[in-house]
């Protein structure tokens, strides 16, 4: 192994500071200095660097956030000083009294009390230690006294520095915050989930929550979390006199505050900044539930002292409610663009959190039955920024009987395609390619790289040929005229036979290209090129049943379902016959031999009946798997397969020694 010497080790020194203070500039203050461009030329150097002098690496390096293993469990741990909750105040008296209570303990005059007054994060409370500016550990509240180790975790937080910035490396700090997740990021991350059959989270604090309280550190890497840092627990090697200098403080060694923090003179000017942050709630990429109002200086804080779980000095003045109360008019069905069904409960209008609201997402149909939500239901909604309104539970109560359930159509409402859901999956979707809900979509598919590949089409002009109705189907694409595309805005000659002879190169696609661009779900490049290997043309990849499909290696029941059900959608039949007459030649390739298979050549024979399959499912496979199904039995049977009450085939069988299998055996044989 090279040993390093003192210029390596120096540059090595200067790229982390260089990267510690870009991430400072990028994931703290949101003002990035450097493009994304030179900052990977930054880190890379570092990788490389450390990659060729291993021993050169340490803990607190920005290229060490993530890799560690998971974890069996969490090791609890006891924090030196416990972390406190808050009092809550709902109204202007309920603020007034506590502030007629400061001035009581305190004992100041009017004017010496100053608050400081922050926005309340609705997330995850943690505690970082930091021992001589390296994170150290980071652990959750738990209950005030005791929280979980999520070091490993908490080290993948971007906006957690591994090292303080700064030269001053302090002893020990804990450093106390909130871990959230921007609201559009929460709704990215359930869409994922939700498209991906797994439980979606209820809000973004949920979502926060489960994502630091993981066991697997990867997961929670992949996960958007910030941290808004908002106190200090023990600390040593400098002196703090108030919480605003704190605040100030923790932005400059590296931490996230929040930047409508305000220091306030009044109780008239707590007042107006509870006004103005209420005002932007919305507006927040996080969610808040309302303002924390903390007496700033340190002596009086003293003074008032703590209750048992809470300080006297500081009290949450909390929002008003993002839930109402409504009726469900009715429940009707979405699809989105990309073909997924979603019920939208339409609702007696309301007002929640100051903004109208007449739609609500129930996501999917094991939600609604979940939920139980029925027409005419009254519900609780919820409404949390720019997240969609949802329906949060049922009043069962206030049923009075001619209340409606709700059942998901099999057809999609937008195009009368078939609607399915694949075994495991909590969506529902459309079958259907030209389906105008997901048109859009599907046609930027179509044409991209990998699939037909038509330069000059871009995303912009597809909507714009689709909203002028231009084109309804991706097979309308190879009947344009150079008339047509000079009604498009920004279209000029030269641009439209550019894009005229693109359409025209990509009527000679390889068989996996066309597979690829058909938009079939499931089916991506790699298992476009898959089936293009085993089944050598459209047309016989479109007549092979669920069963053939699945014996084709890396094709499971799923995959096999929707390709099924693609090529029996009369609406998809349409467009291949439409795309043959636009002039794309439907290639014709060779196939690869199928594997031999230990049916392969042999002759079988059914006889009585099977618990797992019909009798023609079995043959069907046997055929698949390359065997011949025969009815009667001879000498040049192989196999008899027994089911339950055999007829006189089976007594034949064993007259001629022609071997006899089981069900059971039978399905070890076909591998199910
Ligand atoms: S200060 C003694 N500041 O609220 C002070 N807490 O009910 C206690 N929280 O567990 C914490 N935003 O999770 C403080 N700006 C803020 C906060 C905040 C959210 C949460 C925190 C704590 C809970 C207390």
């Amino acid at each position: 192994m090279p040993v390093p010497d003192r210029k390596i080790v120096e540059r090595v020194e200067e790229l982390r500071d260089q990267i510690n203070y870009h991430n400072y500039r990028y994931y703290v203050l949101d003002d990035p200095e450097i493009s994304d461009a030179q900052y990977d030329r930054l880190f890379d150097e570092l990788v490389a660097l450390e990659k060729a002098y291993p021993e050169l690496i340490s803990e607190d390096s920005p290229t060490q956030r993530v890799g560690a293993a998971p974890l069996e469990a969490f090791e609890t741990v006891r924090h030196s000083l416990p972390m406190l909750s808050l009092n809550k105040v709902l109204s202007e008296t309920e603020f007034l009294d506590f502030h007629r209570r400061v001035r009581e303990l305190t004992g100041a005059k009017e004017e010496e009390i100053m608050y400081t007054v922050e926005p309340k994060f609705d997330g995850l409370a943690v505690e970082l230690v930091y021992v001589n500016g390296v994170f150290a550990q980071g652990s959750t509240r738990g209950d005030g006294i005791v929280g979980e180790d999520v070091t490993l975790n908490l080290r993948t937080v971007k906006s957690i520095p591994l090292r303080l910035l700064g030269k001053a490396a302090f002893p020990l700090i804990e450093v106390r915050g909130e871990i959230i997740m921007n609201k559009e990021d929460f709704e990215g991350l359930n869409r994922v989930r939700e498209e991906a059959g797994e439980p979606i989270f209820a809000n973004p604090r949920n979502a926060a929550a489960g994502s630091v309280r993981q066991l697997d550190p990867k997961i929670t890497s992949t996960r958007p979390l910030g941290m808004y840092a908002y106190g200090i627990g023990r600390i040593e090697g400098k002196v703090l006199t108030n919480h605003w200098d704190t605040l100030v403080f923790l932005r400059k060694i590296g931490f996230k505050t929040s930047q409508y923090a305000a220091l306030c003179h009044s109780v008239d000017q707590v007042k107006a900044h509870y006004e103005k942050i209420l005002g932007l709630r919305n507006e927040l990429p996080y969610e808040i539930d309302g303002i924390v109002i903390k007496v700033n200086e340190f002596a009086l804080q003293e003074k008032m002292g703590e209750l048992s779980r809470s300080p006297r000095w500081a009290v949450a003045w909390k929002f008003p409610a993002q839930e109402e109360y409504t009726r469900v008019k009715d429940i009707v069905v979405s699809v989105g663009r990309t073909g997924a069904l979603t019920p939208v409960a339409i609702l007696e209008p309301i007002r929640v959190g100051g903004v109208e609201v007449s739609r609500a997402s129930l996501h999917n149909e094991d939600e609604v039955k979940k939920k139980d939500v029925r027409i005419g239901d009254t519900v609780v909604v919820r409404r949390a920024g720019d997240v969609i309104p949802e329906v949060v539970k049922v009043i069962v109560s206030n049923r009075r009987g001619d209340e409606r359930t709700f059942s998901m159509p099999d057809r999609c409402p937008v195009c009368g395609s078939k609607a399915i859901r694949p075994e495991g999956e909590a969506i529902r979707r459309c079958t259907g390619i030209a389906c105008p809900a997901q048109i859009k979509e599907n046609l930027a598919h179509f044409v991209s790289k990998g699939a037909m590949d038509i330069d000059g089409l871009g995303p912009k002009l597809l909507e714009q040929m689709v909203d002028k109705g231009l084109i309804r189907d991706q097979a309308d694409l190879y009947f344009l005229k150079k008339e047509d595309l000079m009604k498009m805005d920004r279209m000029g000659d030269k641009l439209a036979e550019n894009i005229l002879q693109a359409i025209d190169r990509s009527r000679r696609p390889s068989l996996s290209s066309l597979i690829y661009a058909l938009g079939i779900r499931n089916v991506g490049q790699h298992l476009a090129r898959v089936l293009a290997r085993r089944f050598g043309s459209i047309d016989n990849l479109a007549k092979q049943g669920i069963d053939d499909l699945t014996l084709v290696d890396e094709i499971g029941p799923i995959v096999a379902e929707s390709i099924h059900g693609f090529f029996r959608n009369p609406v998809n039949v349409k467009i291949l016959e439409k795309l043959k007459r636009g002039g794309v030649v439907f290639p014709v390739e060779e196939t690869c031999p199928r594997k031999e298979t230990a049916l392969s050549g042999r002759t079988f024979v059914l006889t009585g009946t099977l618990e797992a399959m019909t009798r023609e499912e079995a043959r069907r496979i046997i055929e698949a798997m390359g065997g011949r199904v025969s009815s009667s039995v001879s000498t040049k049977t192989d196999f008899v397969v027994v089911g339950r009450d055999p007829g006189s085939k089976y007594q034949r069988a064993r007259n001629l020694g022609v071997r006899t299998l089981e069900e059971a055996e039978f399905r070890k044989m076909i591998g199910r």
